[in-house]
């Protein structure tokens, strides 16, 4: 069966850092909107010109934008075995297409890693990524460079006070309901995220091997015996 996995959660809950890990164990892709468009904010196209001042902001870039996006990068050969989502469905539009989208390529796992607000708002005023080619600091990590590619480690341009309050409003806003969209079925999981990223990434594991587990589901994971 394929690992068709969508990470949900809150801006700094780790989603990014949890999908890498999960992704890179079942050799699929790791899909994240907001990588995409920071790659195309650093390349200067079209897309990134038009998402740069919405993500700086900590708003939402269109659903229409975005859910193109994700259908072509879905189409890639790469993604048909499987893929980890990180960032995407962010609205109940977006989770409705990506039903639509992925209905026939088996059930659509949902992870929600939950955070307090006040563990959030620490880990974003204290992350750095590497401006060079984007990846996050190591946890705890001391040092001025980064580990992959060498690059100056920096403060992301959305981490400031205001956008992170911004992001957190739009979460609540628009995609906290995503759990009450997929709560119901049975591929749907919350884990503790405010443990070391060691113990979330063996919950997550533990997690989603049992929902890959033989069992009979309809096309939206829902279980049918
Ligand atoms: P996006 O890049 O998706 O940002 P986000 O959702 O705000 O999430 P973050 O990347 O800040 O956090 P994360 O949960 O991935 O945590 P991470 O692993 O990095 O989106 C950015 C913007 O793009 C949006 O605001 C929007 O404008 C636009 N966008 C993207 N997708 C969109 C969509 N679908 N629709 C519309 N617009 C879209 O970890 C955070 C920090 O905590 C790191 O420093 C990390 O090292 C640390 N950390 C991680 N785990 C732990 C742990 N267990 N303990 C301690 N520290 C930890």
């Amino acid at each position: 069966m394929p690992l068709n996995v969508v990470m949900l959660g809150p801006p700094g809950a780790g989603k990014g850092t949890q999908a890498e890990r999960l992704a890179r164990r079942h050799g699929v892709p790791r899909i994240s909107t907001g990588d995409m468009l920071r790659d195309a904010v650093r390349a200067g196209t079209e897309l990134g010109r038009r998402a740069e001042a919405v993500m700086t902001r900590g708003e939402l870039v269109s659903d229409e934008l975005i859910i193109e996006i994700v259908r072509e990068r879905l189409d890639q050969e790469d993604a048909r075995g499987g893929f980890v989502l990180d960032g995407f469905p962010r609205t109940v539009a977006q989770a409705e297409a990506l039903d639509a989208l992925t209905g026939a390529r088996g059930p659509l796992i949902v992870v929600e890693i939950d955070v307090p607000e006040a563990e959030l708002v620490r880990r974003l005023q204290g992350r750095r990524v590497c401006s060079r080619c984007g990846a996050n600091a190591p946890v705890g990590g001391s040092s001025a460079s980064c580990p992959r590619c060498g690059g100056p480690l920096v403060r992301r341009s959305d981490d400031t006070e205001d956008a992170i309050r911004e992001r957190l409003r739009v979460y609540a806003r628009d995609t906290k309901p995503l759990v009450d969209f997929y709560r119901a079925r049975r591929t749907f999981v919350a884990i503790n995220g405010a443990q070391p990223p060691d113990q979330v990434a063996r919950e997550v594991a533990d997690a989603v091997a049992a929902r890959l587990a033989p069992a009979t589901f309809d096309t939206a994971g829902k279980a049918t015996s």
